[in-house]
């Protein structure tokens, strides 16, 4: 019966060092080996070994004996360990020290046997060996193979969902004449204000992906509430109120990977002065990514129709946005947004 070893030299065989400080039992042991197909080193010192795995490179087997000059088989042992973990390492032993044996295994040899050893029982204990070995490795395979598969399901399963997500956004937005396009132009506007902000393009993605969905918790609304031409009355203003929470909570799935979209949806409408919703959030407290959102969404919320109102000139709604920059919104935000509003002056709907 042949030996299992998985991963031959470049020429075909698969190669094991015999460490020994006595030539007739290295000859014996290495005659065994070849008959195997193994190509074999040889080593009369752990230390000897050493040099010859650092010079020819890792070994699938070591058969070494325990007592030799200069490093002995547990000090090979512990070196293979750590510089060679794959390697199955079987030590031979004259003494029958059960606790040497012990230790041994302990220290993670592959085996342990007691001279003189019968070349029958090395082949057996040999094979036992190796295959444990080519299990591990076999394990290690599976495992990191099984990982790779996972993470790319999971990033599927969230493709999909932002897919599903983006779609009722703009399903949402599209019952609604008044708002049609809404969100996309808020991402635009936001992304032309990061960007001016020196955001990484990175950062930039997740602020596109907040500002198309930054409403997203509308679809919670009472479409009575929602498309209300008058004013609302306390109890469908808390209605509104609710639909940054509910967008958070119904994004959640995102939440590992892409957080700041989150953020966008829970906080766009916290104002500066501590006075917005849902959590009065101040100042800095505000996360940057709403703090853009929300000039955008002003922005956008002025330049188009309403049921009850004209829409404001793009100019009249800068100017809206300075008069309320530090008490509604953030003088940073406003004055980004400025500056780089006229990349986006073909964004504005038509009057
Ligand atoms: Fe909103």
């Amino acid at each position: 019966m042949a030996f299992p070893v998985s991963d031959p030299t470049p020429d075909g065989v698969a190669r094991c060092l015999v460490v020994d400080d006595e030539p007739g039992v290295r000859r014996a042991l290495t005659r065994l080996f070849r008959q195997q197909g193994f190509a074999c080193l040889e080593a009369a010192t752990g230390r000897e070994a050493l040099e010859l795995l650092t010079e020819m490179g890792e070994v699938p087997l070591i058969v070494s004996d325990m007592r030799m000059p200069e490093l002995d088989g547990m000090g090979l042992l512990q070196e293979v360990r750590r510089l060679h973990p794959d390697t199955a390492v079987i030590l031979l032993s004259g003494a029958t020290d059960t606790a040497t044996a012990v230790e041994c295994l302990h220290r993670g040899a592959a085996d342990f046997l007691v001279k003189p050893v019968s070349l029958d029982e090395l082949q057996a204990r040999v094979i036992r060996a190796l295959e444990k070995r080519a299990l591990v490795a076999q394990n290690r395979f599976y495992q990191a193979n099984l990982e790779r598969r996972v993470h790319e399901q999971a990033e599927r399963i969230q493709e999909l969902f932002l897919q599903g997500v983006q779609m009722l956004a703009r399903a949402l937005e599209a019952k609604d004449a008044y708002t049609r396009g809404h969100s996309i132009r808020v991402s635009q506007y936001a992304v032309a204000t990061a960007r001016q902000l020196g955001f990484d393009p990175v950062a930039v993605d997740q602020i596109r992906l907040g500002g198309e969905l930054h409403d997203i918790g509308k679809i919670g609304t009472r479409e009575a509430v929602l498309h209300k031409p008058g004013s609302l009355t306390d109890d469908e203003f808390g209605q509104i109120r609710e639909h940054p929470a509910l967008g958070e909570q119904m994004l959640s799935p995102l939440a590992h990977e892409t957080p700041s979209v989150l953020r966008c949806v829970r906080s766009h409408h916290e104002r500066i002065d501590g006075l917005g919703f849902p959590d009065g959030l101040e100042g800095d407290a505000i996360p940057i990514e709403a703090r853009i959102i929300a000039v955008a969404d002003t922005f956008d919320a002025m330049t188009t129709r309403r049921p009850y109102r004209a829409p404001w000139s793009p100019e009249d709604a800068l100017s809206e946005l300075q008069r309320v920059s530090g008490t509604q919104l953030d003088g940073a935000c406003v004055d980004a947004f400025a500056a780089a509003y006229p990349e986006c002056v073909g964004l504005v709907p038509a009057v």
